[in-house]
């Protein structure tokens, strides 16, 4: 044991975690500069394109040290955005270090506070480290100043690496060994193994990640996982070096995968303890949650024949996706589709991109929405998911709403403008903090005032300069009311939403007026309405269309013509028909761009 070192990269997005996971791969002789060409660590399509790591994974590595020993580096890696900080706690108290990645000529960022402070808690070591060093606009001494004035840990032995040449990765990797601590444990004790992460394979069933803690797990053994207390004979276990290689056994301090015919994704709940059932721990490691989604949306077909392919792929997507929740829902207006549960916002962007990407589905998204905790008059509390399905407001006491503690950082000469969207946004100050050139603001606010816009208004008016991280607070009282839109005096019940009454009228207002530009000019006026029960606050007309399109092309110009039908077409498939009311996706977001 005294020879492994367990630790994860901290990083805010496109600092380089991914970059020097895989600089750290090749200098262990992990792949052949071919197979990183593959790469494993950031393998999805997708995330490569996005430059988001999505799905944790991890890899065994061998390490010649200058001291003559050859250690095995446990390199766990992490999700990086805050949608999945549930995954990096987990991951994180696997750990006894932590490489904490900055942007030499970038700097500290909210996330990567809110990060460090989960490694700081669970008792991790960390250590600093400066990346991009290579980079003109490299200035590590002000970040070594950023750090210990923001994060408040020694920073002046921070390494200084770049991930893109090689250059400082040795340092790095004796750093790791000397100043990470050895992994403590019994490997005589009853076992205790904490589920890191966990995975569909289309062969095996389903992979657990695990980290001993205490004992030893081997093939053949009866597990027993202690949130269900299910029981699963073990079939393999085994560690990613990176590729998967079997083992004899797993012991006290070791981390790997562990093959045991599990079958559903959700029965390897993140956070659980994997013990024996003949031998069963008494108690199970601390820290397990059962994460609930947190942001909602109906997503309904275009073609409402696509409605079984679109569960099948919902399903698929679930099989890799434990905290994709999704039910059938009818809309009125939208027809049959599902209702489906998010970790975030950045959650449901994925899975609505792979749905469209992967599975070729032509969707309608309704505007995203959170859960509302509603105390109706006969005492009973439901939650609500759905803004159409909030009771009649004669029959409610009361509506909470989700309220987030948010920690943004922003340099100096953008707080103004970044304090009054806060409060725009209905925040309240707890806090607020000079740390050299920048500020940490930490506000509680409505995550339905988030879940609006508010990561792209923030970014916007800090030019880009802010960064964020929130969780959730707890649920809270507030006055809320229904606003509904009507197209032609029929209720669309998909574009329902839920806002605070002192802004309902103005939003309303607002809404009306942009769903008259989405919506095209159709041969009739359409009138579009928003109202607070019978209350009509807004009124907007979409005046009929007389002129025939086709009437702009040249007579004649057959490719032109072909051109522009083709182009009506494409618009046609985002379109959904209320009424007799040809509407586009973009008006059921058109939410999102107002308030
Ligand atoms: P997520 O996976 O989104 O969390 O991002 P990441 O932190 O893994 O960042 P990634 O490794 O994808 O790197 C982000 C960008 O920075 C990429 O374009 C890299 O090529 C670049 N990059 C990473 N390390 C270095 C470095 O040392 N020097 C320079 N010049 N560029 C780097």
């Amino acid at each position: 044991m005294q020879h492994i070192r367990n630790f994860s990269i901290i990083a805010h997005i496109d600092h380089g975690k991914s970059t020097l996971a895989d600089r750290i791969i090749q200098f262990c002789g992990g792949l052949s500069d071919r197979e990183m060409e593959e790469q494993v660590l950031d393998s999805m399509e997708l995330e490569r394109e996005r430059g988001i790591t999505i799905k944790a994974q991890t890899v065994a590595l061998k390490y010649p040290s200058l001291d003559g020993q050859v250690y095995l580096l446990n390199l766990i890696d992490t999700p990086g955005h805050v949608d999945f900080s549930y995954e990096v706690s987990r991951s994180l108290a696997a750990c006894e270090g932590a490489l904490l990645v900055v942007d030499a000529s970038q700097g500290v960022e909210a996330q990567t506070v809110a990060n460090c402070y989960t490694a700081i808690e669970q008792g991790v070591e960390v250590i600093p480290v400066l990346n991009k060093i290579d980079l003109p606009a490299a200035d590590p001494e002000r970040v070594v100043a950023e750090i210990e004035d923001i994060i408040g840990i020694d920073a002046k032995d921070a390494l200084r690496v770049s991930a893109k040449t090689g250059e400082g990765i040795q340092a790095m990797l004796e750093a790791v060994v000397k100043r990470i601590p050895t992994p403590k444990g019994d490997p005589d004790a009853p076992l205790k193994a904490l589920i890191i992460d966990s995975w569909f394979d289309n062969y095996v069933g389903v992979v657990i990640l695990v980290r001993v803690v205490d004992g030893v797990l081997k093939p053949g053994n009866k597990i027993m996982l202690m949130a269900n207390r299910t029981a699963y004979l073990c079939e393999q276990v085994g560690a990613f070096l990176p590729k998967a290689e079997s083992r004899d056994s797993l012991a006290a301090g070791e981390v790997g995968y562990v093959i045991s015919g599990i079958k559903e994704l959700k029965s390897a709940k993140v956070g659980d303890t994997v013990t024996l059932a003949d031998n069963p721990a008494t108690a199970p490691l601390a820290g397990f949650k059962e994460i609930k989604p947190q942001v909602f949306a109906g997503l309904y077909p275009v073609e409402s024949n696509q409605y079984d392919a679109l569960r099948a792929a919902l399903e698929k997507l679930q099989l890799n996706d434990s905290s994709l929740q999704f039910e059938p829902e009818t809309s009125q207006a939208l027809g049959f589709g599902f209702r489906c549960g998010f970790l975030g916002l950045l959650h449901l962007d994925i899975v609505q991109e792979r749905l469209e990407r992967e599975y070729d589905m032509d969707l309608i998204t309704t505007a995203p929405t959170v859960v509302y905790q509603v105390v109706l008059r006969d005492g009973t509390i439901t939650e609500i998911e759905n803004p159409s399905k909030m009771p009649d407001l004669s029959k409610i006491v009361e509506i909470r709403e989700p309220i987030i503690t948010t920690t943004i950082l922003v340099p100096e000469e953008y707080v103004g403008v970044v304090m009054s969207l806060c409060t725009g946004k209905r925040g309240i100050q707890r806090n607020m903090q000079y740390m050299g050139r920048q500020v940490m603001l930490v506000y509680e606010m409505p995550l339905n005032e988030v879940v609006m816009d508010f990561f792209d208004k923030l970014k916007s008016v800090s030019r880009g300069y802010a960064s964020l991280d929130y969780e959730f607070k707890e649920f809270r009282a507030s006055d809320l009311v229904k606003l509904d839109i009507l197209i032609n005096n029929e209720k669309v019940d998909a574009l329902s939403l839920i806002v605070h009454r002192a802004s309902s009228q103005q939003r309303g207002r607002e809404l009306a007026q942009k769903m008259r530009e989405l919506i095209p000019r159709q041969m009739f006026d359409i009138a579009v309405q928003a109202a607070i029960g019978a209350h009509v606050v807004a009124r907007e007309n979409v005046k009929a269309l007389r002129k025939n399109v086709l009437a702009k092309c040249y007579g004649g110009d057959i490719t032109r013509k072909r051109k522009l039908l083709e182009k009506q077409k494409a618009g046609k498939k985002r379109m959904k028909r209320v009424g007799n009311v040809e509407i586009p996706q973009a008006a059921f977001l058109a939410i999102l761009q107002v308030g």
